[in-house]
């Protein structure tokens, strides 16, 4: 419930504040722009009728006043009177110091145990209360798994199917992660993979993995999982120099592992918001080309930073290990959490994996329908 109001600045903006002591200030043209009204907003969707460009530049709140503890506006010069829900209202508020809303991560190290972020194939499949769980380990940790599922080719897509949709690339709907004799990527070789980011040649990059485990009786092949997010933080902390090397200037990443593919992508190692906060991590030794836009004055502290990271992401204080069985999956935000493998012997016991990307606005639009309803 509101409990005062206070036009400033001749109106162009008012301070509000709640019974429970909270206070913020709004300014005239961002109330009006974003009123509640059928004229403004379609009752139907939601969506904007008008552009800026109805709205009168020099738009000032004439009056205000509260009623039911609702906020009652009066627009000049246009004389349109607007209601703004109180709940609404702090539910928007902008007026503070500090991040913005992006913060919803929390980061993990090698303490992270995998069980505390796993499903049951067959009860998150069933959607309600145990995919919406599911979900949200998802959007908090970049990473959560399933065990339990069938141990049948395909079986990873009804994971996608569950929150949105696969993202089909040059690898397919879905690819093949084991031993080949001729392999088109490291990836399908017995070799240990350092943790990474998938195809950061892509742009956009695919913003979710899936990797599905049907068999797994090979020695070693424990995959590993890395926060990134917090790994870029620890850099930051020691060393905001080589931090902002990577941030501030775009790698390079290039996958042309088939004749018929010629993938290219540049973009930063780190991408932060302009507020500073993380909002995605490329990480891959595999798919790094040649770096050409870092000036000449700074490559040497540009590779100083990125080795440092690649250290950071190697300590075993980082990392998550398990190991999968036939029939359990795990998903990773790829703009986020790193993944990778130990070693495995080609010989003796099999090792067969598939996998799939899948974006992560479906998934976190299943989420907040899942959480609303
Ligand atoms: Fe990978």
């Amino acid at each position: 419930m509101l409990a005062s109001a206070e036009l400033l600045e001749d109106g162009q903006a008012i301070r509000l504040a709640w019974r429970d002591g909270a206070e913020a200030r709004f300014h005239a043209i961002w109330l009006r722009d974003n009123a509640l009204d059928p004229e403004t907003r379609s009752p139907a969707n939601g969506q904007r009728l008008i552009t800026l460009g109805d709205i009168p530049p020099e738009t000032r709140i004439a009056k205000a006043r509260l009623d039911d503890g609702a906020l009652q506006v009066t627009f000049a010069p246009e004389g349109k009177a607007v209601s703004y829900p109180a709940d609404w209202l702090a539910g928007h508020v902008y007026d503070r110091a500090g991040p913005g809303r992006l913060a919803e991560a929390e980061l993990w190290d090698c303490s992270l145990d995998p069980e505390t972020a796993t499903g049951d194939f067959a009860e998150v499949m069933a959607g309600g209360a145990a995919l919406r769980d599911w979900l949200a380990h998802v959007r908090r940790l970049g990473f959560a798994k399933l065990t339990g599922g069938p141990t049948e080719s395909g079986a990873l897509l009804r994971v996608v199917e569950a929150f949105g949709y696969v993202r089909e690339t040059n690898y397919g709907r879905w690819f093949e992660v084991r031993t080949e004799v001729n392999p088109s990527n490291l990836a399908y070789t017995g070799l240990g993979l350092q943790a990474h980011t998938d195809n950061p040649y892509r742009d956009p990059v695919p913003t979710l993995q899936v990797l599905y485990c049907l068999e797994n009786s090979a020695e070693g092949g424990e995959s590993q999982v890395v926060d990134g997010f917090n790994a870029a933080e620890r850099l930051r902390a020691e060393d905001p120099a080589g931090f902002d090397m990577l941030a501030g200037h775009c790698a390079q990443f290039d996958y042309c592992g088939s004749g018929d593919v010629s993938l290219q992508a540049r973009r930063p190692m780190i991408e932060t918001a302009p507020d500073g906060q993380l909002t995605a991590v490329r990480f891959n030794n595999r798919s790094t080309a040649p770096i050409t836009d870092v000036p000449y004055e700074h490559m040497s502290a540009y590779y100083a930073a990125y080795r440092r990271l690649g250290q950071i992401v190697d300590d075993p204080a980082m990392a998550a290990t398990f190991k999968l069985e036939p029939g359990e999956s795990f998903i990773v935000d790829n703009t986020r959490v790193l993944h990778g493998r130990t070693g495995y012997a080609a010989s003796g016991g099999s090792r067969w994996l598939q996998g799939c990307y899948a974006d992560k606005d479906g998934l976190l639009s299943t989420l907040r329908v899942l959480e609303a309803a």
